[in-house]
């Protein structure tokens, strides 16, 4: 049987600019903004406006083919410069997401294509598109290993937001709960807080709230405690980067829940497309972990929590060794250990 349910999404394209779901604001404020210039876009996925590694990656996409298309240049080596120039300003925004870097190579590649600027500046939106579109049926597969893998009425947990508004639509970590909504299947989640920003209460639990997914809001300090209780059958996060050994980048905690999750022996699966994969590095020290502001810890949504000269340390990711990681879910398959062997290989198809 199949449910009507409303899965919400972050990114919609209108032929002259994109319109992203402000993720700073929510859930007190739905604001849509509308991102026109390449610096819109900059300061978008800077600010966490639109954030979610498959989101940065497609928002980074029309950023830099819309761009393009207002270059008034008539030179080909015109063209080529202002494009590395857009390029290389939306790579430095955030260093942890490979999909950033990965979307701004395959609109690259595009133009090595083209013989001339106008032909370059149609297929660049057509790629844009492209990657949007695919980022979609990519994660309704993930959603559906998900449920292979997943026991029907389980207790998951997850950390951050790895939804629907973090991708083109259902998310990774969460799309196997979506899924179920629409399969009329029942699963129990519970999201961590996440602090600094608090991407698990404000943006997980809106996401799930409005498909009707069953959650429970707990703070990052309780998972401990909620699993030792035995309420939780898996643990499902996201992924930001992983390395050719299965070393995992995620949102920090991530790394503190699953040392939890193998002391007590339950199943620490991410959810990830292939996109998130960097076979170009060997392990999780090679990843570029993000450092931000110290007001994002100092204070709560501009409310100082600790005396404004405090010395902070705030990385957003921590790195997951492959060790402590039951199965990676793709949409090309489940893979298990051993992940350098079968990484390559499912991911090769
Ligand atoms: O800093 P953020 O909010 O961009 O971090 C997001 C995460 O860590 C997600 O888990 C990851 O990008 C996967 S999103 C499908």
């Amino acid at each position: 049987m199949t449910n009507t349910i409303t899965i919400p999404t972050s990114i919609e394209w209108h032929h002259d600019h994109l319109l992203i779901l402000n993720q700073q604001k929510l859930p007190k404020v739905t604001e849509y903004i509308q991102l026109r210039k390449i610096d819109d876009f900059y300061e978008a996925i800077l600010s966490l406006k639109v954030r979610g590694a498959p989101a940065i990656g497609i928002t980074a996409a029309y950023g830099l083919a819309l761009s393009a298309q207002h270059y008034s240049v008539n030179k080909w080596e015109d063209f080529l410069q202002q494009f590395k120039n857009d390029k290389e300003l939306l790579a430095s925004s955030r260093p942890t997401a490979v999909n950033l870097f990965w979307a701004l190579e395959r609109l690259e590649k595009k133009i090595d294509q083209c013989i001339s600027i106008n032909e370059a500046k149609t297929l660049l939106l057509h790629e844009a598109v492209q990657i949007h579109t695919e980022d979609e049926e990519t994660c309704r597969q993930i959603g559906e290993y998900g449920l292979e893998i997943l026991t029907p009425g389980a207790s998951v947990l997850t950390i951050c937001n790895a939804g629907s508004i973090a991708t083109a639509k259902y998310g990774t970590a969460l799309a196997p709960f979506h899924l179920a909504q629409e399969k009329e299947q029942y699963y129990k989640v519970y999201a961590c807080e996440t602090r600094p920003v608090l991407q698990g209460a404000r943006l997980t639990m809106w996401e799930l709230q409005q498909s009707g997914v069953d959650v429970t809001l707990i703070t990052d300090s309780m998972a401990a405690h909620t699993i030792s209780k035995k309420e939780i059958n898996a643990i499902i996060v996201g992924a930001d980067r992983i390395a050719s050994n299965g070393d995992t980048a995620n949102k920090i905690g991530t790394l503190s829940l699953a040392i939890i999750a193998n002391h007590y022996g339950i199943p620490f699966y991410v959810a990830a497309p292939s996109t998130t994969f960097d076979l170009a590095i060997n392990s999780g020290g090679e990843i570029p972990i993000e450092e931000r502001p110290i007001e994002e810890v100092i204070a709560i949504e501009g409310v100082n929590i600790a005396p404004e000269n405090s010395e902070v340390f705030n990385p957003a990711f921590d790195v997951t060794p492959s060790s402590l990681i039951t199965a990676i879910i793709t949409e090309k398959g489940i893979i298990y250990p051993d992940f350098n062997q079968n990484i390559r290989e499912i991911l090769a198809g």
